[in-house]
């Protein structure tokens, strides 16, 4: 089947009253286009992105982008928090420079990789605003803050804050650094439903002290999708202790929020292009100021670049070029879209589409903060006398609706996260499951 219509739909959803839902009141009339086969170049010159993407509700528009993601239909994808699809014409792209590399294989390596990842590094930096001899491509953000982590120049006893809601293989890199190093972990209490971003200002502040050397920030919390403050809490940290090394874990917010990255006053970032940025999988970055790049140790030892080169942290033996050539198609498709606040926006969309149901519902609880910017695709639930894994299984067994359970000592609940290629369908859908419980 090469197209299937919304209106062909339709008869089996009203089976179910979804158009008399309020969230489908505008019946759009919307098709999902099945099998694209096109580059994004092709799509633009014949006008594929004339539409509007500047309302997040306008289904139309936004099948047209959904039409990019395939997905299967023998269930409702709703946890896109692990990775994010590749789009059909970023994957056709992958997949020539696949063929290509692997038809010249180390002439390719030899003559033109070196090509490539500097083009990749210039064209996100593009992206981020930011200087390209300050990025390095690493392979995910695992790589990127493990490097941070175990490469500092740390002092015994020197401290570090983390947060509670922090990544749990980030812990386990700052664990591995305490026993090693003899450095002192401190854990900052995030409110997990604040009600505005003094609170999380706040509960940082605490814990700054003499011996504080590093501030470790989630910016979006991978739990419950809050997004934290990041300027407000960077300024308030630096104008307590103005020597902090500030490192911002951006797993989740690049290319979901439309962050301005260039204003951002922190040290170091690093993050992971194939969640948000829908690049194929295996590719992340680390920023390093100019002045942390001669001081954090590589992952994996260097000597042919200079101390002060941002290459240095790229010595990771022979890798998938063609992934880092993709990126440049994977951020062009964010441009396409009129630019990553409609993005941003329509993410939220979703999201909000359900969660407002729910937050004055009894017997549910929404752990994610609603207050203006405080969380987009990502949200956590949980539902009165059940368990997160009960709660999932409920979701998926009953109405085949896949979620993540949340068993963490500070949240319990299931994660849900739309993504692009999701429409309000299937977030009434979700409603509807919910309804049912
Ligand atoms: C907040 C956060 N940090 C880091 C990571 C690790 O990302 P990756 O597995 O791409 O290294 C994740 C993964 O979901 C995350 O949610």
């Amino acid at each position: 089947m090469d197209r299937r219509s919304f209106m062909q739909y339709s008869s089996s959803l009203s089976l179910f009253g979804f158009f008399q839902h309020p969230l489908l009141a505008k019946d759009q009339e919307f098709t999902i286009q099945d099998g694209i086969r096109s580059s994004l170049n092709e799509l633009e010159s014949g006008g594929y992105f004339s539409e509007d993407f500047s309302d997040p509700t306008n289904e139309v528009a936004w099948a047209k982008i959904q039409s990019l993601f395939p997905r299967v239909e023998s269930f409702c994808q709703l946890e896109n928090g692990y990775f994010s699809h590749t789009s059909l014409p970023v994957r056709k792209y992958h997949q020539e420079r696949e063929d290509y590399i692997q038809s010249r294989s180390s002439w390719f390596m030899r003559r033109e990789q070196e090509a490539s990842i500097e083009k990749g590094r210039t064209d996100l930096a593009g992206f981020f605003t930011w200087d390209p001899e300050n990025l390095a491509l690493t392979r995910n953000t695992t790589e990127g803050l493990n490097t941070v982590i175990s490469g500092f120049p740390w002092k015994r006893g020197d401290e570090v804050i983390i947060g509670d809601q922090d990544y749990g293989s980030m812990n386990e890199a700052f664990e591995q650094a305490a026993q090693r190093f003899g450095i002192q972990l401190k854990v900052a209490k995030i409110p997990l439903v604040p009600n505005n971003g003094d609170e999380v200002v706040a509960a940082y502040l605490k814990e700054i002290g003499p011996k504080t050397r590093m501030l470790h920030l989630t910016h979006m919390i991978n739990l419950t999708g809050q997004i934290i403050p990041l300027d407000p809490v960077i300024k308030a940290a630096r104008a307590e202790k103005n020597d902090l090394c500030i490192v911002v874990d951006a797993a989740h917010s690049v290319a979901q929020i439309d962050y301005n990255w260039n204003e951002c006053d922190a040290d170091i970032v690093a993050g992971s292009l194939h969640k948000w940025m829908c690049n194929p999988l295996g590719l992340g970055f680390l920023y390093l100021k100019t002045p942390w790049i001669p001081q954090i140790w590589p992952l994996m030892a260097d000597r042919s670049m200079p101390q002060t080169n941002i290459r240095r942290f790229e010595h990771v033996g022979t890798r998938p070029v063609q992934t880092i050539e993709a990126l440049s198609e994977a951020i062009k498709l964010n441009a396409l879209m009129g630019g990553l606040k409609n993005k941003e926006n329509r993410l939220r969309h979703l999201q909000q589409s359900w969660t407002n149901e729910f937050r004055t519902a009894g017997g549910f609880s929404i752990n994610t903060p609603s207050y203006p910017g405080s969380s987009c695709a990502l949200a956590n639930v949980s539902v009165k006398g059940k368990s997160p894994d009960e709660l999932a299984a409920y979701f998926w067994e009953k109405h085949q609706i896949f979620t993540v359970a949340i068993n963490h000592p500070v949240v319990k609940g299931v994660r849900i996260t739309p993504h692009l290629s999701n429409d309000i369908r299937d977030i009434v859908k979700l409603v509807r499951a919910m309804e049912g419980l």
